[in-house]
């Protein structure tokens, strides 16, 4: 297992250009099945989970390939086959986001039950309930579900108990093929959902209210390929700017949207972040001392829970006590003991963690638990005293494209040490 190696005291400085939002290419790829014949999907980042579902698509039967480096062209003219397997959905849960498209296209779906996940139980009671209210019946057994159509499925009003993100995706795709019109309430509002209902619409769906909590699709025989460039990555791009905060520095990121991450721009300013929106750059820096503010992650457009480790790292070294509350995921603290191993202060009850600033971090040997837990302890690395090993980092790998590079371009001293890990 690889690992990073940071010598920390750097401070950040130059520019950084954002890639592609990994969770919205990788919907993009899934709906690109429901098409007739070719799509082209542009700005898609070069990271391990785009080419795991590039495999989950080339196992159903489309062909997948990079026709410039971060441009993916998608043949779904030979699917046939509709079965997701289990080495490659436990490798990464949103393959499930195959069933929608499958059922739409295929009448039906199998696919291995998502492995649990580092962040919590991770249910996907919500798509199914969703697509059996449409029609579909669903079965469960031996580690796969499957989903048969009788006939195409129906639109109907569907009322979300949660506004998840998978579950309005896999929904919303499934309703651009259903006969009739299909509501869903409380849907989720993240701009990758946007991103994917763009690019139905392009495909040829009739898709309103994007944005919303409510959709209405007007299901349609048929969808045609289409070209798109991904949105950028608002969660890379708020991991570059507390980098830059945490470690005292003055950087540049550019292909931002910035009005995407408006709720993270204000939390860092009100800790003391210099925030200067540029048309889509952003210029970020931070000379005075941190203050302490308190996070509660909500879905979009509250606080991103992605970024909740990465503010923990920030606020240890604030000035005050925050208290953190994590409403989305039931385990998404599980990093913090990595942290306070760093000399951070933070204790956690429950769904509550109390940071207790004016930490001084130091480095450690310390492991990645899951994608953005792994950029938290990569960034309090940098500002570490002393040398810091975040081991594990294929978790991080998962969603960063070029993380260690793009933090060296800007003056990190980081390195990564493949071979086996001491853990
Ligand atoms: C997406 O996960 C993202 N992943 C996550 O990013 C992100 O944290 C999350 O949305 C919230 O913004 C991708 O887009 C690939 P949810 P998803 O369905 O779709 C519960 C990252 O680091 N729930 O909104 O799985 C669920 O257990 C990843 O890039 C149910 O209970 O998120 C969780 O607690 C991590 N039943 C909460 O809702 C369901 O049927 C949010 O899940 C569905 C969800």
């Amino acid at each position: 297992m690889a690992k990073y190696v940071i010598q920390g005291g750097q401070k950040l400085s130059g520019r950084v250009r954002i890639s592609g939002a990994k969770n919205s290419a990788l919907k993009l790829l899934t709906a690109s099945l429901m098409g007739n014949d070719l799509s082209i999907i542009r700005g898609v980042p070069r990271i391990k989970d785009i080419f795991t579902m590039a495999q989950v698509l080339e196992v159903l039967g489309a062909q997948v390939e990079f026709t410039g480096h971060n441009d993916l062209l998608v043949n779904p003219t030979f699917l046939n086959n509709y079965v997701a397997p289990y080495e490659l959905v436990s490798r990464m849960r949103a393959s499930i986001l195959v069933m929608g498209p499958l059922l739409a296209k295929l009448g039906i779906a199998r696919v291995a039950m998502p492995g649990g996940c580092n962040i919590g139980s991770r249910q996907i009671e919500l798509h199914l309930k969703g697509l059996s209210m449409m029609g579909a019946s669903i079965e469960q057994g031996h580690g796969y579900i499957e989903a048969r159509a009788k006939g195409r499925l129906k639109g109907t009003v569907i009322p979300l108990d949660f506004p998840s993100v998978g579950a309005t995706e896999n929904l919303l795709m499934a309703a651009c093929l259903a006969e009739g019109e299909t509501v869903i309430e409380n849907a989720a509002r993240e701009p990758e959902v946007g991103d994917l209902a763009h690019f139905l619409g392009k495909m040829g769906a009739q898709i309103e209210g994007i944005g919303t909590s409510t959709l209405l699709i007007q299901g349609v025989e048929n969808l045609h390929g289409a070209e798109h460039r991904v949105i950028p990555d608002r969660i890379e791009a708020g991991t570059f700017m507390i980098a830059a905060a945490t470690t005292g520095g003055n950087i540049t990121l550019e292909n931002v949207v910035s009005r995407f991450s408006e709720l993270v721009i204000g939390k860092l300013r009100d800790m003391g972040v210099d925030v200067l929106e540029d048309g889509s750059r952003l210029h970020v820096s931070r000379n005075e001392p941190l203050e302490a503010v308190d996070i509660s992650t909500l879905p979009y457009p509250g606080f991103p829970t992605d970024l909740q480790a990465l503010m923990m790292v920030l606020l240890s070294l604030a000035e005050g006590v925050s208290i953190v509350t994590e409403n989305v995921f039931d385990n998404r603290f599980i990093f913090v003991n990595e942290l306070n191993r760093m000399g951070a202060r933070i204790r956690v009850e429950g769904h509550h963690a109390m940071v207790y600033g004016g930490a001084t971090l130091s480095g450690a040997p310390v492991k990645a638990t899951d994608l953005r837990a792994g950029a938290a302890l990569v960034v309090a690395g940098l500002v570490a005293e002393g040398e810091t090993e975040v081991h594990d980092i294929e978790h991080i790998e998962r969603g960063y494209e070029n993380l260690d590079q793009k933090l060296r371009d800007l003056g990190a001293d980081i390195e990564k040490v493949s071979g086996e890990s001491q853990f």
